[in-house]
């Protein structure tokens, strides 16, 4: 599917730029030239790379919320 129609860029373009280290919408706009024209597809873009991230393993969340756990015990 086209994300952007100005450069011709579809989600699989997208999604492999977050595999090679993407992971803001300026690192798109630079690896593949989506939203640099009219700009109407940065937030698919954006929404698209999001959703290409690698999600966090369960032991990193537990480290995140005990982490939490202690800054509110202090
Ligand atoms: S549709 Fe992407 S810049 Fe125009």
């Amino acid at each position: 599917m086209y994300v952007c129609i100005c450069h011709g860029v579809t989600e699989k373009d997208i999604q492999k730029a977050a595999k090679n280290g993407a992971n803001s919408l300026q690192d798109v706009k630079q690896i593949t030239g989506a939203s640099t024209g009219c700009g109407s597809c940065a937030d698919m873009a954006l929404e698209v790379l999001l959703e290409a991230q690698p999600k966090p393993t369960p032991d990193f969340l537990q480290i995140i919320q005990s982490g939490l756990n202690i800054q509110t015990q202090v």
